[in-house]
């Protein structure tokens, strides 16, 4: 069984009390991240007005010619005790780079299933932003047999979070580099089971 955070912590204390004694070889351990659970669900957000159900099932919602930064977005789905949620749909939709929704088709809307281990994984491009709101991507959450979770993800370091009435810290998502040029978004989802 893997340790859990606190005996990492209490691993990594021990050795830098000791740490004259010799070399700190437990100084580059990685810690497991916090659980985002701990009993909280993902707060609920506005479904807006661009919602539109029977999107396709797919994981990559890039198409030729698509203009705009190449987003993967990661995470896991689990219930708030903590525990992965296999076979969770996850429907997302957004605007595309230049902040405009497809009405008429299924441009930048896909659901998906995630794994044995509550793990989903969408392609996608940096939504564009619109008069009004700052960047985001709306998403359905639905455990199954459960009613669905309708939220929205939003991007660190966007001036316009601070002035978008909807926007909501606990709904950043961690933003990095991927090695292939892309950037790599991390988001778990909390679904309240019970
Ligand atoms: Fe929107």
């Amino acid at each position: 069984m893997a340790p859990s955070r606190r005996e990492f912590l209490g691993v990594i204390l021990g050795a830098s009390a000791a740490g004259a004694l010799g070399p700190p070889a437990l100084a580059q351990t990685t810690l497991t991240p916090t659980p985002a659970c701990g009993g909280h669900a993902t707060p609920t957000q506005t479904e807006g007005p661009y919602f539109k159900p029977s999107s396709p099932e797919r994981v990559s919602l890039l198409e030729p010619e698509m203009r705009g930064r190449r987003l993967v977005v990661t995470g896991v789905v689990r219930g708030t005790d903590c525990k992965p949620v296999p076979r969770a749909l996850l429907d997302f939709w957004q605007a595309d780079a230049g902040g405009r929704y497809d009405n008429a088709g299924f441009r930048l809307r896909g659901h998906q299933l995630t794994d044995a281990e509550g793990r989903y994984r969408l392609e996608t491009v940096l939504p564009g932003v619109y008069p009004g709101r700052t960047r985001h991507i709306h998403v359905k959450a639905q455990a199954p047999n459960r009613p669905p979770l309708t939220t929205q993800l939003y991007f660190p370091g966007e001036a316009a979070n601070a002035r978008d009435g909807i926007f909501d810290p606990a709904l950043l998502v961690a933003l990095s580099d991927a090695p292939d040029g892309a950037s790599a978004a991390r988001f778990d989802f909390v679904l309240a089971l019970r």
